[in-house]
């Protein structure tokens, strides 16, 4: 099985690409896609840049071009649940777009959200089970995924009220669609960077590191877990 694993920005994927044994690293797209091992499972890790269309045309490519049997997308989120907090995780129970019209769903794929894979889900807990720092801060919920940064209280409220989301982010459901199309199973895993609300921009300046760091401490566990009985 090999594991392909997405992350936004290069916050986002360096500490998986730290511990990554890389074997090959192609360049595509303004970016790499790097092909090796960590703790023995095969993996491709790309760095897919920000918003629908990157996250998923690299989650294509993934998937087509270099085998990945499963994606796993990392990083962070502006927490929308109430309740939840900067540094807290949301384990995707699924995804979807919060800046599609109603129409779509007359068309392929005819969903509004991507059911997360359930084992994929259920490593991811034990992981971070095994992370003591994260007792407590771990959720599962629906990820919200648009071509915007939810940076103020009305935008907020109003995608709330509309789809009860745990949290908001660019990219996760694109992954999530690009994935269901592959027929490849699915996980989106994101630490809070801010609480999507009027100090959003200075928040997640404040915490895109440790929460970025939080997310890709979490698959590295995962995959150190990965074929180990539960
Ligand atoms: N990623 C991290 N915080 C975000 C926010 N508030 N909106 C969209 N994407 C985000």
């Amino acid at each position: 099985m090999k594991w392909g694993i997405l992350g936004a920005l290069d916050a986002e994927i360096k500490e998986i690409r730290r511990h990554m044994h890389i074997d090959r690293e192609t360049p595509l797209f303004g970016t790499a896609f790097y092909e090796g091992t960590v703790s023995g499972h095969d993996v491709v890790l790309v760095c897919c840049g920000v918003g629908k269309v990157n996250a998923a045309v690299c989650a294509a490519t993934a998937c087509d071009r270099f085998g990945a049997d499963c994606i796993v997308n990392v990083g962070i989120a502006g927490a929308m649940a109430p309740g939840l907090h900067i540094l807290d995780v949301v384990v995707s129970s699924e995804a979807g777009f919060h800046d599609q019209d109603m129409v779509m769903l007359d068309y392929y794929p005819k969903r509004a959200f991507f059911p997360a894979d359930e084992p994929l889900a259920a490593l991811c807990l034990r992981a971070c089970d095994a992370i003591p720092a994260l007792a407590g801060r771990v959720h599962r919920g629906r990820i919200l995924s648009g071509d915007q940064f939810v940076g103020d209280a009305q935008t907020k409220q109003a995608l709330n009220a509309r789809f009860a989301p745990a949290c908001v982010e660019m990219e996760g459901a694109a992954i999530a669609h690009a994935a269901f199309m592959f027929g490849k199973p699915y996980l989106v895993i994101r630490t809070m960077s801010d609480s999507a609300d009027d100090a959003a921009d200075e928040t997640y300046d404040n915490f895109i590191d440790e929460a970025a760091h939080t997310s890709a401490t979490i698959v590295l566990k995962m995959l150190e877990l990965s074929g180990s009985p539960a």
